[in-house]
């Protein structure tokens, strides 16, 4: 995809106006003075940012793709945040950081990949006594999650889901007004239509059932 096309439909912008969520999860572990972070399938870093605006953590955000990391790499530098922000190129399946070597671990949209019960058990070493993992994913069995946050050596601090229609008033229908305009602009270029036509299929798919993509966050304590 063109990178004019990437930052022209600039999914960031949109995905920042659920910042309001991370930084509730944020405010609901107790103040830690300068937390060591891992955040994990951090993306282009739109919640890796919005940690690091929040408190003096060192963080280390891992994905497997890289352009997303030179996206935040350039974020990172732009913020002025070169010093306490790094990032990783590594799988999920495969974090090779050293046992209890962080204060809380991050995991927005990324447990899915491994699993909910297989990220908690993997990801716990990395965690240091006492230490907390936040995750935000998808919201179904929001009570067979929580049984299993328990059975697998974690205490749930807290949970919240966001509202039914956030994640379709705050990205997704916005992100379609962005979509029409482009496609406005540049209906002639079959290439630019076949992307943005791939963007419009997921659009479509949680229109048709914006409750079906509503999604929560757990706030977990190693026990
Ligand atoms: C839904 S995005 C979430 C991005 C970011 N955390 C956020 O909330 O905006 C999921 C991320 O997981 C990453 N990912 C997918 N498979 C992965 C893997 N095996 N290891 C590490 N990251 C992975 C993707 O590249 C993507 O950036």
């Amino acid at each position: 995809m063109s990178k004019d096309l990437l930052s022209e439909i600039d999914q960031d912008h949109f995905r920042e106006r659920l910042n309001k969520y991370t930084r509730k999860a944020f405010q609901l572990i107790p103040r830690l003075e300068k937390p060591r972070i891992l955040d994990i399938g951090c993306g282009s870093g739109v919640p890796t940012i919005e940690l690091a605006k929040l408190s003096n953590s060192e963080i280390i955000g891992i994905d497997i793709n890289q352009t997303l990391l030179d996206k935040l790499n350039r974020k990172i530098e732009e913020e002025g945040f070169s010093r306490r922000v790094k990032t990783k190129r590594c799988s999920l399946f495969e974090i090779d950081f050293p046992n209890e070597s962080f204060d809380v671990i991050w995991a927005e949209g990324s447990i899915w990949i491994i699993g909910f019960d297989k990220g908690l058990k993997e990801w716990r070493r990395l965690l240091k006594p006492n230490g907390f993992l936040v995750v935000h994913d998808e919201i179904k069995n929001i009570s067979n999650k929580l049984n299993k946050i328990s059975s697998c050596g974690y205490k749930v601090i807290n949970h919240f889901s966001l509202p039914e229609d956030a994640w379709w008033t705050e990205y997704y229908k916005p992100l379609e007004i962005r979509i029409r305009e482009i496609y406005m602009k540049c209906k002639n270029n079959s290439e630019t239509f076949k992307i943005l036509r791939k963007y419009q299929n997921e659009i479509d798919m949680v229109k048709r059932n914006p409750k079906e993509h509503c999604s929560a966050f757990y706030i977990m304590q190693k026990s």
